[in-house]
């Protein structure tokens, strides 16, 4: 793998990202020179599309237009990526596929409710856990996604077909999504399809754009970035398939940044 330096102010010094990674600001942004790495995002391209199963793309381009902020678009449809994956690890579970996909589409739509300065604070933590600055925009956003999720399925449902039971599923699940430690307690009431989309949510800051995009906009060391993920891995997953998963995908990054440390 190769990579490149990347500098922004805030962010430690003689910083690399792989070449792969393409990061970008917002244009007429207003946050302060050393707070502009938070609002760093990675470009959406078609080619995310492919990620995203054939019969949720519907939807999927419906909501996208609320998904351009913080690299919500790129996230979602890269998370939509291992719905399959992630569901065939319950092979003796009922799960309610539809409901999970949709729910991913929607959990972070209303980060485009947001401001920069909300936007910012939501990044300004060096692992998993909330401080609490982050804590508000975090549940805001979750809110305003409830109400983004009943505007768009109130007014179809994209050849899904969707109960009324299902449609409330969902609000729930978009609503609790960043909530695990909530959703670990209560377990035994949570259905299954919110505790898989939150897991499935939360496989994005183990993935190779996350987590590169990530040293550089919350500005902390790749190797130490490692260290905070593999301490906080518990408690941000809420089944043991998805501790698993993570885990598989935090043994792919430290393969990348041991070839980091060759430069
Ligand atoms: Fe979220
Ligand atoms: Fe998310």
């Amino acid at each position: 793998m190769n990579f490149k330096e990347i500098q922004f102010a805030g962010t430690p010094d003689k910083s690399y990202i792989p070449d792969d990674i393409n990061l970008k600001l917002p244009e007429n942004n207003k946050l302060p020179t050393d707070q502009l790495h938070f609002l760093l995002y990675i470009p959406w391209e078609e080619k995310y599309i492919n990620f995203v199963p054939q019969e949720f793309r519907n939807l999927f381009n419906k909501v996208l237009p609320y998904l351009h902020f913080r690299t919500t678009d790129v996230h979602t449809a890269i998370s939509l990526g291992f719905l399959d994956e992630f569901i065939g690890k319950f092979p003796n579970t009922s799960i309610n596929r539809t409901v999970v996909a949709v729910s991913l589409i929607l959990h972070d739509s209303g980060w485009s409710k947001m401001s920069e300065e909300e936007i910012a604070d939501s990044l300004g933590v060096k692992g998993l856990v909330l401080t609490e600055k982050a804590v508000g925009p975090k549940e805001k956003h979750a809110a305003e996604s409830v109400k983004i999720a009943k505007e768009v399925l109130g007014s179809d449902d994209y050849g899904l077909k969707l109960t009324q039971n299902e449609m409330d599923l969902i609000y729930n699940a978009v609503l609790f999504h960043d909530k695990p430690e909530m959703v670990t307690e209560a377990s035994g009431s949570i259905p299954i399809e919110v505790k898989l989309l939150v897991d499935l949510d939360h496989f994005w800051s183990f993935t190779h754009e996350n987590f590169w995009q990530d040293t550089i906009r919350k500005g902390v060391l790749p190797k130490m970035y490692l260290q905070n993920l593999s301490k906080d891995l518990d408690k941000y997953f809420v089944t043991d398939e998805g501790k698993k998963m993570a885990a598989n995908l935090l043994a792919q990054r430290v393969e990348e940044v041991s070839e980091l440390k060759n430069i």
